[in-house]
């Protein structure tokens, strides 16, 4: 699927779509420059599974860890790594179609450690957008199940 979104709450409500379709061992990776929403889509997802905090960015940790009801919640935030060559990624595998789902900023920085069956979510800014709000969402699957699973949300 493919849309334009003018609002913040527009973008998590497409989070939180793909929240209720998605199962434990699925992994979502988000692409976008700098502010582009990578974030502020996982809170969306993250508030449809209960949590209410505002979730606080892994850049430091990597990784952060979210028990729900559904499945634990794995955000991972990979710029450091991009920053630093990329040598401390060890242990993130058991993140990653595993037992939760997990949710991924800037995965070209742990490319050599993405499962094959991956939902990508490309969030790009619209060009001469004065609101500063607009963004094209994209959601895609790279297997028949998952680009199925995507093509549920409207
Ligand atoms: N339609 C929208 N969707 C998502 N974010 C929006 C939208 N409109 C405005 N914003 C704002 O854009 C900013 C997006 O920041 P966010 O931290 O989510 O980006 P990011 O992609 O995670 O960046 P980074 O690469 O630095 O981690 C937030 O301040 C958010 O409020
Ligand atoms: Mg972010």
């Amino acid at each position: 699927m493919k849309k334009i979104v003018h609002t913040v709450e527009e973008t998590q409500a497409i989070a939180t779509q793909l929240a209720q379709l998605v199962a434990a061992g699925d992994t979502i990776i988000l692409n976008g420059d700098l502010g582009a929403g990578k974030t502020t889509f996982t809170q969306g997802f993250a508030r449809a599974l209960g949590i209410k905090r505002p979730l606080k960015s892994p850049t430091f940790t990597l990784v952060r860890e979210y028990q729900t009801p559904r499945y634990p919640l794995y955000h991972l935030d990979v710029y450091r790594l991009g920053e630093e060559g990329g040598s401390d990624e060890i242990g993130l595998e058991e993140y990653l179609g595993g037992d939760g789902v997990a949710l991924v900023e800037w995965p070209e920085f742990i490319m050599n450690l993405l499962p094959n069956a991956v939902i990508t979510v490309n969030l790009s800014r619209i060009l001469g957008d004065d609101s500063g709000q607009q963004r094209q969402i994209e959601l895609t699957g790279s297997t028949p199940r998952l680009q199925k699973l995507v093509n549920q949300i409207g």
